[in-house]
Parts: structure tokens; C-alpha cells; sequence
């Protein structure tokens, strides 16, 4: 199955009924010496991983579990915005879809790169870099979408929700990825011109959640909170602190509202 859509994603594309996990399986091909655009796909996944050695619920073959790989001219500095710039076009394309069936609702980003939608969970964005020494081998952009479940385990299901959960509608995952792929083309090509993220900055903080509210910054260094003012070219979020404004960089640091997940 490969997509008539979009002019590099995805031209060869591997699916798989169950796998481990998408983002583990385009690693092996990566560094077996896939090429740039090679996207895996799966019904389902028996060890889906998420951020921060999370596990990620897989269980349902109505959801969405893909990896894309990418071998992009980019300093490794520069490879988070790729995370930025794929939550961007999902969150973006999801909306599309709203709009296509009449629906208001709208999808936002909690910075760096999980969708919500009503406040809750339905997507994230797992990205690997492989390093060839000091430069980028590859990249492994991993995205779960859920789109169908009906229910979730017991420990996620306050912060977590499907698509269908949220709005009722009962999408195709390929229609989803029809939306999300080209519009993902777009902007890595606005982010490759200028190799920042200047250009996609303005239509991301549109669309971030965490804008002018209070956050608080789980930094290993220590903790503190602020408000979220937005983000940087290089996708850093500002945070006034009150006395100063801090640059978070994603990596090692999470962020939080102060009374919850958002
Ligand atoms: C997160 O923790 O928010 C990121 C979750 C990323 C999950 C996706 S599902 C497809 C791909 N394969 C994986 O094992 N993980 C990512």
C-alpha cells in the first residue's frame, strides 16, 4: 500500500498486523539502510513505546501506530523541531477533518508534541535520532493516534481519550493519514528553507495549549513554574518565571499545568 497523496512520504511502506513496535522495526531498517521517507505502519503493537520509557497502548486495531524515517541534512540541535513540525501538521490535519464533517472541534498541542483534544490525549509523538558520530544518521518519527478505542486501561483513562471517544466519528486511518502526510511535507520543506522554525512558529502557538497559562517545569536541575509564553525558533517554550524568561528545551525536561496534566 503506498500513497498516491503525498511526493516522498511513505512511497515505500511497510505494514505490518502486529508487530513490537513501529519506531524499533524502522531503527533495524534504518540502519540496514532504508532511505529517507520509508514509513512502517501497524494494526497493532505488542510493546509500543512512548516518551520517557512509557509504554504506549497499542491494543487497538482501529488506531493509528507509524514510523516514519527520515535521513534529514540537519544538525542534530536542529532535530526536535522535526517533532514540532510533525505535531503541527497532525494537530492541523486532524482539525481539517473536523471542519470536513462539520464539526468545531479543534485539536491543540501540549508543548513540545502531544495532541489533545477537550484537554485529553489522543496522539504522541515518539522521535529517535541515530547518531553517526557528531551527525544524523537517521531519524525515527513515531506517532500513535487514537482513533477508535472505546475505552482505555485504568491508569491513563483520566488524561487519555480516542477520536471517537471525544467527537463520535468513526474515521479511517488511512483518510487520517491522507490529511496528515502532505500537510507534514509542507512544513518540513517551510522548516528545511530556513532550517528553524520560524516560518510554522506562529501557526503552532495558534494552536499550544500551554499559552499563557501557568506551567511547571520539571527540569532535573530542579523544579519551578511560570507561565508559557510561547516558543522560539529553535522551538524552545518561553516561560516567565517572574523574574526572568526561560528557554525549556524538550529532552530531559517535562512540562506540566500546575494543577494537572494540562
Ligand atoms: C508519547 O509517549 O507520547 C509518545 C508515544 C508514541 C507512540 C508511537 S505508536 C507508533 C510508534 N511506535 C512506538 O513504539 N511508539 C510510537
Amino acid at each position: 500500500m503506498q500513497f498516491e497523496y503525498t511526493k516522498w512520504v511513505g512511497k515505500k511502506r511497510f505494514h505490518f498486523e502486529k508487530i513490537d513496535s513501529t519506531n524499533k522495526k524502522a531503527k533495524e531498517l534504518g540502519e540496514a539502510g532504508a532511505e529517507h521517507g520509508v514509513l512502517i505502519t501497524a494494526d497493532m503493537q505488542t510493546a509500543g513505546s512512548g516518551r520517557r520509557g512509557r509504554s504506549w497502548f497499542s491494543e487497538d486495531s482501529g488506531n493509528l501506530y507509524m514510523s516514519l524515517l527520515l535521513r534529514p541534512k540537519l544538525s542534530p540541535i536542529q532535530a526536535p523541531i522535526l517533532t514540532l513540525t510533525a505535531a503541527l501538521a497532525i494537530a492541523e490535519g486532524l482539525n481539517h477533518i473536523f471542519r470536513q464533517n462539520g464539526l468545531q472541534f479543534t485539536t491543540q498541542i501540549k508543548w513540545p508534541n502531544d495532541i489533545l483534544l477537550n484537554g485529553r490525549k489522543i496522539c504522541g509523538i515518539l522521535t529517535e535520532m541515530i547518531l553517526n558520530q557528531t551527525q544524523i544518521d537517521f531519524v525515527i518519527i513515531g506517532i500513535g493516534i487514537n482513533v477508535a478505542n472505546r475505552t482505555f486501561p485504568e491508569d491513563i483513562k483520566q488524561m487519555a481519550a480516542s477520536i471517537f471517544m471525544e467527537t463520535g466519528l468513526e474515521l479511517e486511518k488511512e483518510q487520517i493519514m491522507a490529511q496528515i502526510w502532505p500537510l507534514f511535507e509542507m512544513y518540513y520543506a517551510n522548516f528545511l528553507k530556513i532550517g528553524d522554525f520560524g516560518l510554522l512558529k506562529e501557526k503552532y502557538e495558534s494552536l499550544l495549549i500551554n499559552k499563557n497559562r501557568a506551567v511547571q517545569v520539571l527540569d532535573p536541575k530542579g523544579v519551578y513554574t511560570g507561565t508559557a509564553k510561547g516558543i522560539t525558533n529553535i522551538g524552545e517554550l518561553l516561560v516567565d518565571t517572574g523574574t526572568k524568561i526561560e528557554k525549556v528545551s524538550g529532552g530531559e525536561v517535562s512540562v506540566r499545568g500546575i494543577y494537572g496534566y494540562v
